[in-house]
Parts: C-alpha cells; structure tokens; sequence
C-alpha cells in the first residue's frame, strides 16, 4: 500500500472537509486555528507533499522559495488567490489552485444583504432597537435608498457580478455593468455594457464591486472615481478591499457625496482604516462572503477535488499555475 499524500492545512476546516482529509491524505491539521506565521508554514512543509491555505495566508515569494522541495502542489481553500505569488510558485514547478463557483452564490448573497443593509439604514436602526432609542414611528423618520427599481453599477461582471445582476432584476432595478470584455447576452442577465469604469459611475445609484483586485484595480474606487458617482449614491464591497481607496470612500461618506456604503471586505483586515467604525452610515460586515455551512464544505471539497485530481497525474479542474 503506498502512503497517502501528506498536506499541511494552515486552519481549522469545517468537519466534513476535516473527514475527507483523513480519509484520502495524511493530513497536519491545526486544532485551535491559530493563525500560522511564515515560519510555520515553511516547517509544517517539511516532508509535506502539498499545502492547503487560506486568504489569511501570505504566500509570498520568500515562503515558497523556502517551502521543501517535497511540496508540489499549493491547493487554496479561496476563490482569490492573490495571497499567493503564482509566479514565484511557477519557477519552482509548484502547482497551484483555487475554488471557483461554489461560493457564487453564498457572496452574491451578500452583496444584496450589503445593498439592502445599506440604503435602508440596517445598522442605524438596530441600533435604536437595541439602545432604546427608537421614539416613536415617524413619518420622515430614518429615511433611505428605495432598492426596487433603482439603478445598479455592477464593476466587474464575473461569476459573483452575474449572480447579482440576477437577483437584482428580483428588486426590479436597472443594471449596468463594467468588465473588460462584453458579456453574451445570455450572461449579461438583461444589464447593459460600458465600456468604460467612468461610463459605469455615471449611472450607478448604487455601485456593486465585484471585480479582483490586481495591478489595474488596486485603488480604483477613489477620491477622482467616487467624484464621478451621482451624488448621494450607495458603494457596496464583497470583492477585495484594497480595489477601494479607504481614506477617500470614509471621507465622501462623510461630507455626504455618497449616501452609504456597505462593506464585506477591508485593505488589511482585520486591521480595518479606523475611520470606518465612527461612520454610521457605513454598513460593515467581517468578510461573510462565503459564510454558510454549504459554501465552506463546497470550498473544502474543491480543494480537495483538485488535490485528489493532481496525485491522481491529472490536470486539476481549477488550476491557476
Ligand atoms: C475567497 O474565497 O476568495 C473569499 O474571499 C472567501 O470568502
């Protein structure tokens, strides 16, 4: 019987992914899902076959120049993989995947969670529930954003950006959408192409960013691109924080350019820019993306799928290098 493939796990998984791992590999597993440091990454490698991490997981360059010539796979439990230096992991014939689709569906969620909470003032309210602040009904109280039949951005047309175009026409809304290529019709869900990221600004009430964030889109939402949204529009973020210019969205929701904004994602989270928790109307969640039971099993088992296809001598189903 030839000995199971050994894989270091940088976090705790869900049970059914943990199971799976016991069944099919011989797995290193971190009980009390400590965040490991690159030191501990690159001697949990040691005689390991392949590496699964997590966004949390900095695989830069240095940390796989120093992983042990035993590993030869890098098998990401995200659909981002921007933690890991593809490139670096190329040089040294290190194949690399991720876990696209099974989290669709989970993030386009909330994004309209993000949408909703934010144009209708989600965070204020509960919190006039809950500190016994709220007076009475009022007819001009607590006023938001309509949703239904509004005007959505969508800023990157992928598979999560086409998730929400679908649920948008639920709420009835005029969709408009930016990519770097026009979409088939049968994809495009009934919204409508511009070619430009300014043309895109200029009709969104509400701008959904769901693009990933790379050279070209690191900091594209900023102080000259927010300018170009209607006034008192609604900024809403599932994709990646760093797209986003902290200091520039915190300021326009201040002065009151935009209305609201809604965040799942942050430029070095958990660090989050200060500025936002003063910020009633900013919305804020803690990268709930893909937190449901079935997303995070689906995202462990494709993980998984890959490696089982990649010690099997076959091209894994989502390869990214
Ligand atoms: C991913 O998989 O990249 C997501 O951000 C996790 O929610």
């Amino acid at each position: 019987m030839s000995a199971k493939p050994k894989v270091f796990v940088t976090r705790r998984l869900p049970d059914n992914v943990e199971a799976r791992l016991k069944r099919d590999y011989d797995p290193i597993l971190n009980a009390d899902d400590h965040l490991p440091g690159a030191d501990e990454v690159v001697a949990g490698c040691k005689g390991a076959d392949a590496l699964l991490p997590c966004p949390t997981d900095k695989i830069t360059a240095e940390v796989i120049e120093r992983l042990d010539d035993s590993v030869k796979a890098i098998a990401t439990f995200s659909v981002g993989y921007e933690h890991i230096d593809v490139e670096a992991a190329k040089k040294r014939g290190i194949v690399v995947t991720n876990t696209p689709d099974v989290l669709t569906d989970a993030t386009a969620d909330i994004a309209m969670l993000l949408i909703l909470g934010a144009a209708r003032r989600a965070y204020e309210g509960e919190m006039m529930v809950r500190n016994a602040t709220w007076g009475a009904w009022e007819p001009t109280g607590m006023l938001g954003v309509q949703v239904t039949g509004n005007r959505l951005g969508i800023m990157g047309m992928g598979r999560i950006g086409q998730a929400v175009a679908r649920r948008a026409r639920g709420f009835e809304m005029e969709v408009h959408y930016h990519n770097r290529s026009k979409l088939p019709a049968a994809e495009e869900f009934g919204a409508t192409f511009h070619e430009t990221l300014d043309g895109l600004l200029a009709v969104s009430d509400i701008l959904s960013i769901h693009c990933p964030s790379t050279a070209e889109t690191r900091k594209s939402i900023n102080a000259e691109t927010i300018a170009k949204l209607p006034d008192g529009a609604i900024v809403v973020n599932t994709a990646r924080g760093n797209v986003v210019d902290d200091e520039a969205l915190i300021e326009a929701l201040k002065s009151g350019k935009l209305f609201a904004a809604g965040i799942d994602v942050y430029d070095g989270e958990p660090n989050i820019h200060p500025g936002y928790r003063d910020l009633t109307n900013a919305f804020l969640l803690p990268h709930l993306g893909s937190a449901t039971h079935a997303t995070r099993d689906g995202m462990g088992f494709k993980a998984l799928d890959n490696l089982d296809a990649f010690f099997a001598g076959k091209t894994p189903p989502n390869r990214v290098a």
